[in-house]
């Protein structure tokens, strides 16, 4: 064949593979989400194997692992005891609560770790919404809103460094940014949950959490998976009201979004491969139906190609080890 192009000239060496390769994950692209509890041990999560809700000193351990295979960045989800939870999810900003514990312990001892704090009130509300719940049901933005900015600075006050609002209530961004620079957090960031979907993927963390709602679902705030131009609204009204970060969840059924947010904004743009993708992952790799570390960082690659800076990933300490060569 007479052919002026032949692609894979540019695949035949690996070198060559190495000169023309567009894209590249490694760990300082990911932050750690870890489940933390009260409780004394390590309790593992049946549909997230590998994942437990961590005491405190299996935090320490864990934070302690990643960092030595360079993940320097985590997010902490609480699991609450039903006894604190109430329908006003005060617990959020109890200074003394789990979360500003935690803040403050891996501060004392790793000042260099970057802190990223869940704004919502799932894990305190005895309803399992992220928002107030009206006796009819409905769920109460700016009444929540201003739940959220407490919460917002009590997490600033004990060490976190970026807070992430995955609330999906209206105005959130705004009214958190205001009430952090009027307690003199200025250097705190916001990475908004900008596009998050009302997915079927969140049903493992919701088991990990006990944090599943009580009645209802989450359509009144969380975006239906049908729609792609109101993420462009969401982004908009996002970077219009200070979000430092944008993020996108789920991450690799919604890469047409972070696509999307990389081209309208300007902004780091953070994907979430979430808690089913992980499942699935997981699920299909024990029963040898996938190469698990091949399938996982040519998830992250994806995510990263489709235009995330950064990924939350229940992976990235074993990814990290991965692209370490373990
Ligand atoms: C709740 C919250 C959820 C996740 C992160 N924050 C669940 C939900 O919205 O119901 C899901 C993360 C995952 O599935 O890994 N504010």
């Amino acid at each position: 064949m007479i052919l002026p192009h032949r692609p894979r000239r540019n695949r035949k060496h690996p070198a060559i593979r190495a000169m023309v390769r567009e894209h590249h994950v490694g760990p300082e692209h990911f932050i750690y989400p870890l489940f933390i509890h009260e409780g004394a041990g390590d309790v593992p999560i049946g549909a997230m194997p590998g994942c437990s809700r961590l005491s405190p000193a299996g935090l320490l351990r864990e934070v302690e692992a990643a960092r030595a295979v360079g993940v320097h960045s985590f997010a902490l989800f609480p699991a609450v005891p039903e006894a604190q939870k109430t329908s006003d999810g005060r617990e959020a900003h109890n200074r003394d609560g789990l979360v500003p514990r935690t803040l403050r312990a891996l501060k004392d001892r790793w000042p260099d770790v970057v802190l990223v704090t869940d704004v919502a009130l799932d894990p305190y509300n005895s309803d399992g919404h992220d928002g107030i719940v009206a006796p009819d049901g409905r769920i109460l933005n700016d009444e929540t809103v201003a739940v959220l900015c407490k919460q917002a600075v009590t997490q600033a006050r004990a060490g976190a460094d970026i807070v992430a609002p995955s609330d999906m209530m209206d105005g959130r961004v705004g009214a958190i940014r205001l009430a952090l620079d009027a307690e003199g957090f200025s250097e705190v960031s916001i990475l908004a949950y900008t596009a998050k979907y009302a997915s079927a993927f969140y049903g493992p963390f919701r088991e990990a959490l006990d944090s599943a709602p009580k009645s209802g679902d989450k359509k009144t705030y969380q975006m239906d998976p049908a729609n792609r131009r109101e993420a462009l609204r969401e982004a908009r009204l996002d970077a219009a009201e200070g979000a430092d970060m944008l993020m996108v969840k789920p991450a690799g059924p919604y890469l047409d979004i972070i696509r999307d947010l990389r081209d309208a904004s300007e902004l780091p743009i953070a994907a979430y491969q979430v808690s089913g993708e992980y499942a699935m992952l997981k699920a299909a790799s024990e029963r040898g139906w996938l190469d698990e570390k091949r399938a996982v960082l040519e998830s992250l690659l994806g995510i990263r190609r489709a235009g995330a800076d950064f990924i939350l990933t229940y992976y990235a300490k074993q990814a990290a080890q991965w692209l370490a060569g373990g």
